[in-house]
């Protein structure tokens, strides 16, 4: 049995339903993550913390990958190991002990072989957190405790590796050398007219503050009240539209480390 961590669990449900959005919303970070990770053919490959397999999947296409599902921050990572490319598609915020799991992702790396993954940039830099849902937690009893909103940047959870300079101390002090953390901006897109708009609206009402809403305020303001704020999120996605599609602004990190080979 594998431990899912805190940070991540209150997230899978929803993550899982909205597979097909998520995976069209996030292709270019796949593509990029591809294009950076250096794969060929021969080559072994472990995706960390994989999901559904979208990346796995699409770069087990160019290597050979041998599948392995495993806790990161468990000091014994890798039956299959050593690996030569590791690579996450979002998946390496969620450690309690970063350091840990970067220095047993490490471990389980062939010597020069390579680690390649995209983690998010700030909230600020991000409103696909909270565009829309926060038409939902601005009525929320504690809308006005901002800690609530803005959690500690380091607390597992989807920035915690926002901060550039952090991340560079992380990966260093887990034994990696050359690491280059990189600035990528992409556009996520959702879906042209009403069909952007209601899986836009799934992925709001089935992760993140949007669920956290609807578990908390739906019982209190009753069914009624609850569809006329989901209308008036509707209205604003609708709104929004850029050449007819729901489209928001993503950035990302794309981090790129050699193993240094040190134990
Ligand atoms: C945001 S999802 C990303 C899923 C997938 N990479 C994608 O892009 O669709 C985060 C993933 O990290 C995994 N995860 C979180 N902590 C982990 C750990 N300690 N070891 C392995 N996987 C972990 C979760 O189970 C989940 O699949």
């Amino acid at each position: 049995m594998i431990r899912q961590p805190s940070a991540w669990v209150n997230g899978g449900a929803g993550w899982v339903a909205n597979e097909a959005t998520y995976d069209r919303a996030f292709a270019p970070v796949t593509d990029a993550i591809l294009q950076l990770a250096d794969l060929r053919v021969g080559q072994s490959l472990l995706d960390v913390g994989c999901g559904s397999g979208t990346l796995l999947a699409a770069a087990a296409s160019r290597p050979q990958a041998a599948i392995e599902v495993a806790d990161a921050e468990a000091a014994e990572l890798a039956t299959s190991a050593p690996y030569d490319r590791v690579v996450s598609r979002f998946g390496v915020m969620f450690f309690d002990d970063p350091t840990a799991a970067f220095t047993n992702i490490r471990r389980a790396t062939a010597p020069n072989g390579r680690l390649t993954f995209a983690c998010w940039r700030s909230l600020a830099e991000n409103p696909s957190f909270t565009n829309g849902s926060s038409i939902l937690t601005s009525r929320m009893a504690d809308a006005a405790d901002t800690s609530a909103l803005t959690p500690d940047p380091t607390a597992p959870g989807p920035m915690a590796l926002a901060d550039a300079d952090r991340l560079l101390g992380l990966l260093t002090d887990a034994g990696w050398r050359d690491i280059m953390i990189i600035p990528f901006d992409f556009t996520l897109d959702y879906g042209a007219g009403r069909d952007g708009v209601e899986a836009r609206l799934a992925v709001i009402l089935a992760t993140g503050w949007g669920a956290r809403a609807e578990r908390l305020l739906r019982p209190e303001v009753g069914e009624s009240r609850w569809a006329g704020l989901v209308a008036q999120v509707r209205s604003h996605l609708h709104d929004q539209l850029v050449d007819g599609r729901v489209q928001l602004p993503g950035a990302t990190w794309l981090v790129t480390a050699a193993n240094s080979a040190i134990s």
